[in-house]
């Protein structure tokens, strides 16, 4: 693995905290857990962790301004795509901005956080082997092993890594290409969503992505916006 450090745990709270707590650790540092107690997702969200997933963050200590690594987000969504196709032969959709979903249902969930050390930690929580989910995700969640039979995490993870690569060293050579490829196996293009922010509703209309993986969208009043933050449902009720 070219220089990058591979830490590996079998329970943390949250890897993506853990490795905010390391002061030191360089550019690279991979930490992974076979099980979390305290998984976070976005939007202040809990990440069902339990074993026979695959969480990890990863320390990327770049040096350029945050405002210039917005793409990176939606960059690991294609990684962790190609990496989930490679190793599983599963083929995933993306669901803006960072989930993977498969016949409708979750099987990985990407939180981006900027790193107190610099730079930025990308955690990846991916459901390989999961053999059943709390009541609440039954319908929404789903496993890989339910799509290719059981799931050899070790070379999911390694492919994985080899992809987390790829990614730092192309983020600004081949951005158009990974930024296009987001694009084809986006699930949440050309329909109608439900834009949510906090208690608000609105239904727009999502019509592309701009270089950074920015959701433009047509509202029902003609106007168009760019959505940044927030959830976009594909299920408009
Ligand atoms: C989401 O679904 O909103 C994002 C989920 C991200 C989960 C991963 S698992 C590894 C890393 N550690 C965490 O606490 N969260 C991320």
């Amino acid at each position: 693995m070219e220089q990058w450090k591979l830490i590996s745990v079998q329970e943390v709270d949250s890897t993506n905290s853990v490795l905010k707590t390391m002061e030191d650790a360089p550019h690279g540092t991979v930490l992974c857990a076979q099980r979390q107690s305290g998984g976070r997702g976005r939007l202040g969200r809990s990440f069902s962790s339990p074993e026979g997933g695959l969480y990890l963050s990863v320390l990327l200590r770049r040096g350029e301004p945050l405002a210039e690594l917005l793409h990176l987000t939606p960059m690991a969504a294609v990684a962790v795509r190609r990496a989930i196709l490679d190793a599983c032969a599963v083929d995933t959709q993306i669901k803006w901005i960072n989930d993977l979903y498969k016949d409708g249902r979750k099987v990985c969930g990407i939180l981006t956080e900027v790193a107190p050390q610099g730079g930025v930690i990308l955690g990846i929580g991916i459901n390989c082997n999961v053999p059943a989910f709390p009541l609440e995700l039954r319908e929404i969640a789903g496993s890989l092993h339910e799509f290719c039979g059981a799931v050899d995490q070790e070379a999911l993870l390694h492919r994985l890594i080899q992809g987390l690569q790829e990614l730092d060293r192309e983020l600004f050579s081949s951005k158009k290409v990974w930024m296009e490829e987001y694009a084809a196996h986006c699930l949440t293009l050309n329909r109608e969503v439900l834009l949510i922010r906090g208690e608000e509703r609105s239904k727009a209309f999502a019509l592309s992505l701009d270089e950074n993986g920015a959701l433009l969208v047509r509202l029902p009043d003609g106007t168009t916006e760019t959505v940044t933050t927030g959830e976009v449902s594909v299920r408009p009720q």
